[in-house]
């Protein structure tokens, strides 16, 4: 039988690019040939059925198949984009009624049933019971920031939540990087942010100002032509699948080396 990892996207701070993250990481995982399931766990507020384009598909969630005996082939929404891709909604109201042991077992199950090689998990900006869950199923947690101070503060404290929570392998993405911050000294340095947040850095998204755009509509990120944005998620796609990508690999109209020692 094929094991399935399951990766939670997450921070407890909100706006820091995790919904766009968990979408856009998962189609690619799924375009590059991974079963890939994609779980909003963001409750109550329910944004990734709308980024992923799905909101008119959506008929069950996740609390319909552990709760519920929905079985996940019903329950479960097949993405046009790849037959390797699956959506699971948020429920439209949560008070509470999950458990971090009988999540993680569902998520199991979906995963053994479905033949998944990956489950991306969406979390809320918070710490609470969604973040407890996903905590519980999660053997991976992709930690998103921006350079933002607060961004980085929370970042750290995620970090340190997670390592209580018992989720070992943590990974930091820096999102919304641009250089020119730095450059004029308004944004801490690179090394800088690995330093606070204390957390290892899978990758590094530029700020794609088409994105917010793409989004309203339901479009992901790889249909902009020549988006170092899109790069970077193929990039972190490559290094949680196992390859070892230097950082900017493919990025497009950018010296590397004079890059990395700039943002230094
Ligand atoms: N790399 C990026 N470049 C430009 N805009 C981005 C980027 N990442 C996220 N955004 C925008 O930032 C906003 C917040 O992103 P979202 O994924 O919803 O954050 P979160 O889930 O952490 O609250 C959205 O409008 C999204 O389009
Ligand atoms: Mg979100």
């Amino acid at each position: 039988m094929k094991s399935c990892k399951t990766i939670m996207v997450t921070s407890c701070k909100g706006g820091v690019g995790k919904s766009t993250v968990s979408a856009n990481l998962g189609i690619r995982l799924a375009l590059d040939g991974w079963r890939t399931l994609v779980v909003d766990c963001d409750f109550g507020v329910r944004s990734l059925d709308l980024i992923m384009g799905l909101e008119d598909e959506v008929i069950f969630d996740i609390t319909d198949i552990i709760l519920r005996d929905i079985p996940p082939e019903r329950a479960l929404i097949r993405d046009g984009r790849s037959e390797n891709l699956f959506f699971c909604s948020a429920p439209y109201s949560y008070n509470n009624e999950l458990e971090p042991e009988s999540f993680r077992d569902a998520l199991k199950n979906i995963g053994e049933k479905m033949e998944l090689d990956y489950i991306i998990i969406d979390t809320p900006g918070d710490t609470g019971s969604p973040f407890r869950l996903a905590a519980a199923a999660a053997d991976t947690a992709l930690v998103v920031s921006t350079y933002q101070p607060a961004s980085i503060r929370a970042a750290e404290r995620t970090g340190i939540l997670l390592s209580e929570a018992g989720v070992e392998s943590r990974f930091l993405i820096i999102n919304c990087f641009g250089p020119d911050g730095i450059e004029f000294g308004v944004q801490p340095g690179l090394l800088e942010v690995i330093d606070k947040t204390a957390i290892r850095l899978i990758g590094i998204i530029p700020y794609e100002a088409a994105l917010a755009e793409k989004q309203a509509k339901g479009e992901d990120v790889f249909t902009l032509p020549r988006s170092n944005a899109a790069v970077a998620f193929s990039n972190i796609a490559k290094r949680l699948t196992g390859r070892n990508i230097p950082l900017f690999t493919d990025f497009r109209k950018i010296k590397r080396l004079a890059l990395i020692k700039k943002i230094q």
